[in-house]
């Protein structure tokens, strides 16, 4: 029996709107999952559990309507839980998620099998984001269905491994679904992922400049300008390295030697104080580069869909060059 998501075979695209801190809500969601990929979004970007209910009860609501209106089956969507010590909503988190059947949850930070199983009592799916192959190989003891490589110059707490390496390194160990997360932000790219194996896509910074995210005016413009040079990596603003707009920590003041400086975040005590952070300094990956406009979802899935069918069509030319003798 195949080892992969059964869902993927009846996407548009094999691709997810990857869940963003203060970007995403249930707007984003529905709309990416009527248009046929992946939509999720983080339950802490609803500040209590009882917010976070609203949320799911209005995404689950909201597509079974355009499934009766249409006859078309939505995409499922997904919900990213942070699984640490400090994460004090956790368990009443994991509890909505069976109430209401979430298909997929994201867990970020730690796998547990405790997550895992709970999730699993009703059939939803597993995905664990990792930025190296011993996280990898914690998920796959805890019985995930799918990992997501975190790779260079991804937007949020990216890693720092080559997306090539950290695949090979992965697929050795895993033989179910493998998702692939940074610096996506074409069709082209995710035919790119494809190729190296990837069974997903999974795509941040792209999806913040649609209509459909929270993200202010500000904010798109600042991606739409930058380029991959534009993107600083540093654990000075939330304890975890991750990637910011250059022009959005200039504007905040944070000089050189302050991205020098590491804290211990707290996800308990701190959502406030994080919650400051990110509003004020914009993450972003690398892939700000491709990015020239800010469109609604549905004229990016088309959009993506025709960059996709394009790169692989030229990329199956090849075959009529290459190889040689
Ligand atoms: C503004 C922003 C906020 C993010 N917040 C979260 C988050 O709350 N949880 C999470 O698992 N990943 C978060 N991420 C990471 C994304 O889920 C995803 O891994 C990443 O954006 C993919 O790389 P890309 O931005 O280069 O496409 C965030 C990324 C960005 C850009």
């Amino acid at each position: 029996m195949s080892e992969k998501a059964e869902f993927i075979k009846d996407l548009a695209l094999p691709a997810v709107a990857a869940p963003m801190f203060l970007i995403s809500g249930p707007k984003l969601v529905i709309e990416c999952c009527k248009n046929g990929i992946v939509g999720t979004f983080p339950a802490l970007n609803q500040r209590t559990s009882e917010g976070f209910e609203e949320w799911l009860i209005q995404i689950k609501t909201e597509l079974e309507q355009f499934e009766k209106e249409t006859g078309k089956k939505p995409a499922p969507f997904g919900v990213n839980l942070i699984v640490h010590p400090t994460n004090p909503r956790l368990e009443a988190d994991v509890k909505l998620c069976m109430k209401h059947k979430v298909p997929l949850v994201i867990t970020s930070l730690g796998a547990v099998s405790m997550v895992v199983d709970a999730i699993h009592s009703y059939g939803g799916l597993v995905f664990h984001d990792i930025i190296k192959k011993r996280h990898a190989e914690k998920a796959a003891e805890a019985g995930v269905d799918g990992l997501i490589l975190v790779s260079a110059g991804a937007g949020g707490h990216g890693g720092n491994l080559n997306p090539m390496s950290l695949i090979a390194e992965v697929k050795k160990i895993f033989n179910k679904t493998i998702l692939l997360s940074g610096c996506i932000s074409t069709g082209r790219d995710i035919a790119a992922a494809m190729q190296m194996g990837a069974d997903m896509a999974y795509m941040g910074t792209r999806f913040i400049n649609t209509e459909e995210s929270k993200a202010p005016e500000e904010y798109r413009k600042m991606i739409i300008e930058a380029g991959a040079n534009d993107i600083v990596y540093t654990a000075a603003i939330s304890g975890v390295h991750a990637n910011f707009l250059a022009a959005s920590l200039q504007a905040a003041g944070i000089t050189e030697e302050d991205l020098k400086k590491e804290h211990k975040v707290d996800f308990g005590k701190e959502l406030d104080t994080e919650v400051k952070a990110w509003k004020t300094i914009w993450s972003a990956g690398q892939g700000v580069t491709t990015i020239e406009n800010v469109m609604p979802i549905s004229e990016l899935v088309n959009t993506l869909k025709s960059e996709f069918k394009e790169a692989i069509e030229e990329q199956s030319k090849l075959l009529e060059v290459f190889p040689k003798g």
